[in-house]
């Protein structure tokens, strides 16, 4: 009954995308038990439905009872914008593009990855942009969150302009499905977070609302990455004890080497057991990279007992410089420069690096790092 050409009524509960949209058939893949179909539109209006949206579809015209339930596998945008459903008896949730370390993708709670840094300057935003961009085409869904809170910066250096923030929210006027937006190739974007510094001082019923807001958010991501700021104050480090693991990002500067240690030193006197990552960026020579990798893996380990993973490292590149001036990810844009290569492996490993919460899972999500931060900034008196 579905052929090339049939008009399609989709339907989605998925709370940020909640509606009612036309599409066609464009061709249908029984062995595979996919089918393509156009873009949805609604009202005219090209709707970037993600990856792993579960949709009611039915011929348009046809009564409520001759739709099936399918999942959103994969979408392109060129030569033609197309969905890719599964058919009828083919629902996965893993069925969207696999992770590539052959597990599926978490359920329904997210992996909090605080990025972070000792020294202002080094790359952190730059890196979870395009970290978040690396592993959404991996097939994970991923949320950014800025919560540098100096700045706020990533909708800017996006290009995106959101309407909406979490002041919104957390005065009542709007939703989280409404204040997220969806940035390059699926990344969700929570803007204007700097009023998480706040958190102390919400009142019962704003906090409520936040902790339902991240509940529901925890259902749509796999991952959330934090973008924080730099430095040593309660403002960054909480966040970091908050999170699931730390990524710090160093250059090879040896003031900026100095301030990663510091920064290290604080969080791991604070807390122990955490799960702490490392990324040079802007190397220039390799025995630059093996230097700081030396040095700050075996400090940690000699003077703090604290491990530190290795993950990689980014060069210094005017291909990187580029991408910024041109507001699009360097990994979007220029897909096979040598930056956009290692970063494809530092995500990979870090990928295959197990967290402590996935042996716990119990002990997960952005439900347990709310609460978790609200205890520390409630501690902190900030
Ligand atoms: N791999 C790279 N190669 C060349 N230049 C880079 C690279 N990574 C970052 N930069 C440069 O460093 C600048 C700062 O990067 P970014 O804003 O990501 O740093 P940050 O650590 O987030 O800074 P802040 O501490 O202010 O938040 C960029 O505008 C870019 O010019
Ligand atoms: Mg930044």
């Amino acid at each position: 009954m579905l052929h090339p050409g049939l008009p399609l009524k989709l339907t989605t509960n998925n709370s940020l995308y909640r509606g009612n949209y036309d599409s066609k058939v464009i061709s249908v893949d029984e062995e595979e038990k996919q089918l393509i179909i156009s873009a949805p539109l609604q009202n005219g209006r090209l709707i970037l439905l993600p990856v792993g949206t579960i949709l009611k579809v039915r011929p348009a015209g046809s009564s409520e009872d001759l739709g099936f339930q399918a999942e959103i596998l994969s979408r392109t945008f060129q030569p033609q914008r197309t969905l890719t459903v599964t058919l009828p008896h083919a629902i996965s949730h893993s069925g969207r593009a696999k992770p590539q370390d052959g597990s599926q993708a978490h359920g329904h709670t997210a992996r909090v990855i605080a990025v972070t840094s000792g020294k202002g300057g080094v790359g952190k935003t730059t890196v979870s942009i395009n970290m978040g961009v690396a592993l959404s085409r991996m097939g994970y869904r991923v949320c950014l969150i800025d919560v540098d809170l100096g700045t706020a910066n990533i909708e800017f250096l996006l290009n995106l302009n959101p309407p909406y923030n979490i002041a919104h929210l957390l005065n009542g006027e709007k939703s989280i499905d409404e204040i997220i937006i969806e940035g390059p190739e699926n990344l969700l974007i929570l803007p204007g977070a700097s009023g998480l510094d706040r958190l102390a001082n919400l009142s019962q019923w704003q906090f409520t609302r936040l902790v339902n807001s991240f509940n529901k958010l925890d259902q749509i991501s796999d991952i959330v990455i934090l973008d924080t700021g730099a430095g040593i104050s309660a403002n960054v480090t909480n966040f970091l004890l908050a999170a699931d693991e730390i990524v710090v990002v160093t250059t090879p500067d040896p003031h900026a080497v100095l301030d990663a240690y510091a920064l290290i030193k604080t969080a791991a006197q604070k807390k122990e057991g955490l799960q702490i990552k490392l990324i040079v960026n802007m190397v220039e020579k390799a025995s630059d990279e093996a230097r700081v990798k030396l040095n700050l893996l075996k400090a940690c380990q000699d003077h703090l007992s604290q491990p530190l993973t290795y993950l990689g490292a980014i060069p210094e590149s005017k291909t990187v410089i580029r991408s910024i001036r041109e507001m699009d990810p360097f990994i979007s844009r220029y897909p096979d420069c040598s930056a956009a290569t290692r970063l494809q492996g530092i995500c990979s490993r870090l990928i295959g690096t197990k967290t402590k919460v996935e042996q716990e899972p119990e002990k997960k999500g952005l439900h347990r790092f709310i609460g978790e931060l609200q205890k520390l900034f409630n501690a902190s008196g900030e």
